[in-house]
């Protein structure tokens, strides 16, 4: 059986074949061509396991992943968030192959606020601003900078050695100003693009630390009370997810301003998936935040394992 680990993929699988194929995903979710049974999450002494199931007509291949996401791992030199996918032949159910996930979650969680990003930004987004500078930040600052031609990023964690090292790193990969802050509303204060891509149960934005015409992906909380954004600055955006059950199962940004009366589930103006096949309009004149919540689909490991898999039978060529 073929395994490949994060070494083998990180050298064959770009962030931007994996914005394309996130994008490609969402399309076949909102036509109805993908199946993608509920997660389950499992909560273990110093974390949680999810298991991640779907099927996307026409790939070939059915996956599923099993994903941990255990904050306090960096202190023992492990990723936050380690995951493994098996890959299942569609035609005869056999597992033809396991690739390890970190690389791919990353990539793909990138991926999406770089998709989401193109239909909710403000035309010429030039300044970005990253709060959360681990694992995930990395990628969706990678993505910003496949998908805008950004010249600042600005970035904050509550750690500073990690937004230290963040920025060094970072700075000279991207190839663009990255700026560290010394407060989340230092950060984000002039950014037309906001990802907050933390372990906080707390919100880290709140509306008056952002400008009148500013972009959040919010892509760091997955439990009901957890939340990365303030209820404000969710009452106020138009407000787009992944998918809208699992937002309304998942989602704490969403699920506690509802919680407080502040928002009804109506106030979901789409899933990613209607802006991609053009069934509603992303940003409009006269928007001022917009905000796109993500907890993550199988859909998006799907896509990029299919992707990985292709990739991988290239470079043998
Ligand atoms: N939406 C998705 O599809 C998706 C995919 C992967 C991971 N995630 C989630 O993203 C989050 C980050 O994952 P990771 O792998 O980068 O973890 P990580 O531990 O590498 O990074 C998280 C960072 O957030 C920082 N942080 C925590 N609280 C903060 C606060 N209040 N203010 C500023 N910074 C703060 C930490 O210091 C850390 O550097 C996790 O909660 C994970 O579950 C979501």
């Amino acid at each position: 059986m073929l395994i490949l680990r994060d070494s083998d993929l990180e050298r064959i699988v770009p962030m931007r074949d994996a914005i394309e194929a996130v994008e490609g995903a969402f399309g076949k979710l909102a036509q109805g061509l993908a199946q993608m049974p509920e997660r389950t999450m499992m909560t273990v002494r110093g974390g949680c396991i999810l298991q991640m199931p779907c099927h996307i007509e026409g790939l070939g291949i059915a996956t599923t992943k099993i994903v941990s996401v255990y904050p306090e791992n960096p202190r023992r030199g492990l990723p936050t968030t380690p995951a493994w996918i098996v890959v299942n032949d569609a035609e005869t159910g056999v597992v033809k192959a396991l690739l390890e996930a970190t690389y791919l979650t990353a990539l793909r969680t990138g991926a999406v606020t770089a998709v989401a990003a193109k239909y909710l930004a403000p035309r010429d987004s030039r300044v970005a601003a990253i709060i959360g500078c681990g694992y995930q930040g990395r990628f969706q600052a990678w993505a910003l900078t496949e998908a805008f031609k950004l010249q600042t990023l600005l970035a904050y964690d509550i750690s500073r050695e990690r937004r230290r090292r963040f920025v060094e790193e970072m700075g000279g990969q991207l190839g663009i100003d990255v700026l560290e802050a010394g407060s989340g509303a230092e950060a984000v204060r002039d950014a037309d693009i906001v990802v907050t891509a933390t372990t906080s149960k707390e919100p880290v934005i709140h509306r008056e630390y952002l400008g009148d015409e500013v972009h959040i992906s919010a892509i760091g909380s997955f439990q009901p009370d957890h939340r990365e954004l303030d209820t404000e600055t969710i009452r106020e955006a138009k407000l787009v997810v992944d998918k809208r059950d699992a937002a309304l199962r998942e989602a704490g940004d969403i699920l506690i301003p509802i919680a407080e009366g502040a928002i009804t589930p109506d106030h979901i103006y789409a899933e990613l998936g209607e802006l991609v096949l053009g069934l509603k309009p992303g940003r409009v004149e006269g928007d001022g935040l917009t905000v796109f919540k993500s907890v993550g689909l199988a859909i998006q490991d799907a896509a990029v394992a299919h992707l990985a898999l292709r990739r991988w039978r290239e470079s043998l060529e």
